[in-house]
């Protein structure tokens, strides 16, 4: 299967402060934008555990928890912090122009 790495533009990246996380839809599906502490990570906006929307959940210190089931992650990296061994579906990340583009796929 070839990778997508088409770009699309999701936002302007001053809606998107550091310490912050905001839902965004795209062709790739609902996405979870974090900003943490200057670096921009977009991940699929489901939960591996039962798909609740982790942007209704809270972001703080570099982690990410989500609102049902309090499931833990690495906002860096998506890992799972507790449980371990999960991993959140991440997409790729650039800023050009003040606009914020992800791809699919890992970086
Ligand atoms: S749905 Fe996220 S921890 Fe259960």
């Amino acid at each position: 299967m070839t990778e997508d790495l088409s770009w699309i533009d999701v936002m302007d990246s001053n809606d998107l402060w550091i310490g912050e996380m905001v839902a965004v839809e795209s062709v790739f599906g609902p996405l979870l934008m974090i900003n943490i502490d200057g670096a921009v990570r977009a991940y699929e906006n489901r939960c591996p555990h039962m798909g609740a929307r982790l942007s209704d959940g809270e972001f703080a210190n570099g982690v990410i928890v989500c609102p049902n089931h309090r499931w833990e992650f690495c906002a860096h990296s998506g890992r799972g912090i507790n449980p371990a061994g999960k991993q959140l579906n991440p997409h790729r990340v650039r800023i050009v122009g003040g606009r914020i583009l992800v791809a699919s796929g890992q970086s």
